[in-house]
């Protein structure tokens, strides 16, 4: 049992240790592993907006067009811009040795990102990029202080500053209000993300979406088999539950002339 629980710390650490690091509330995301427009969707942000800098080395195109249902022809004309083939793993040209002289760290291969930082993370990241004369590209990051890459989302975002704002009170968890009038209660807070109306193509809404589905491709990526498992998971399970049967009537049958 003690080893059963030290299995499970130890799974369930990355998690934690990554959002307790920074002290920061990480915003939830609820990922759909089998809402395919929302993998492919996320697919071409992913061609277009990071693999510029990012590899995904562990996948290959041809696993993702037929998994996400997209048509090889299409996937080649519309997400590859290496001059890949189909079944060629999705590199980049960039040297890590250059992109550590240009950002001063090499981008990581994210093929199993979501599986080291967590869904919740990466869709806090990707959207929490502000605005930060300070740094090298003029922005930083709130989940992750000093970061080396640019914010290359912001042209759908808009710009995003860091300020003081009136904020409901949360306390435990619950928003406050006054018991007397009912109305919010609130405080100044001076860590929080405005979004410049009208800088980025995308409202809000829509930004976020489109995050969530860049994130849930990223899900996707750091464990393709997942459904399939779950899939196969739920047959043996129905063969185990078919089988004991027989083998119950069997067992009784056998013990029949013991007794
Ligand atoms: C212009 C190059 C560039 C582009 C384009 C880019 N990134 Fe990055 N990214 C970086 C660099 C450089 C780092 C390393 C930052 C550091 O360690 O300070 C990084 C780090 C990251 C990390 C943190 C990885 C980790 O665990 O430490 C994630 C996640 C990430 N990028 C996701 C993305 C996604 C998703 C996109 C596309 C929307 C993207 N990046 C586009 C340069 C880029």
């Amino acid at each position: 049992m003690k080893k059963l629980i030290a299995v499970f710390l130890l799974a369930v650490m990355p998690a934690f240790s990554f959002a307790a690091e920074h002290g920061l509330e990480l915003d939830k995301v609820d990922i759909d592993l089998t809402d395919k427009a929302a993998m492919q969707d996320g697919a071409r942000t992913f061609a277009n907006y990071c693999m510029g800098c990012h590899s995904a080395k562990f996948q290959r195109y041809e696993r993702v067009a037929d998994d996400l249902g997209i048509p090889h022809e299409l996937m080649l004309e519309k997400l590859v811009f290496t001059g890949a083939k189909i079944g060629d793993h999705m590199q980049i040209g960039m040297k890590p040795s250059d992109a550590k002289t240009w950002f001063g760290a090499a981008p990581p291969d994210l093929t199993l990102v979501a599986r080291v930082r967590g869904t919740d993370w990466l869709y806090t990241y990707l959207r929490s990029f502000y605005e930060d004369p300070s740094r090298p590209y003029g922005v930083n990051n709130k989940v992750f202080p000093n970061v080396g890459m640019p914010n290359v989302l912001v042209g759908l975002q808009g710009n995003q500053v860091v300020g003081c704002k009136q904020v409901q009170t949360v306390v435990d968890g619950k928003k406050q209000f006054d018991p007397l009038t009912g109305s919010p209660l609130t405080h100044e807070a001076c860590d929080q993300l405005t979004i410049t109306p009208n800088s980025g193509t995308l409202t809000a809404e829509q930004f976020d979406e489109k995050v969530k589905n860049l994130v849930t491709f990223l899900a996707y990526s750091a464990n393709p088999v997942k459904l399939e498992s779950q899939r196969i998971g739920t047959y043996v399970l129905l063969y185990l539950a078919f089988f004991f049967v027989f083998a119950y009537l069997l067992k009784r049958e056998y013990w029949k002339d013991v007794h």
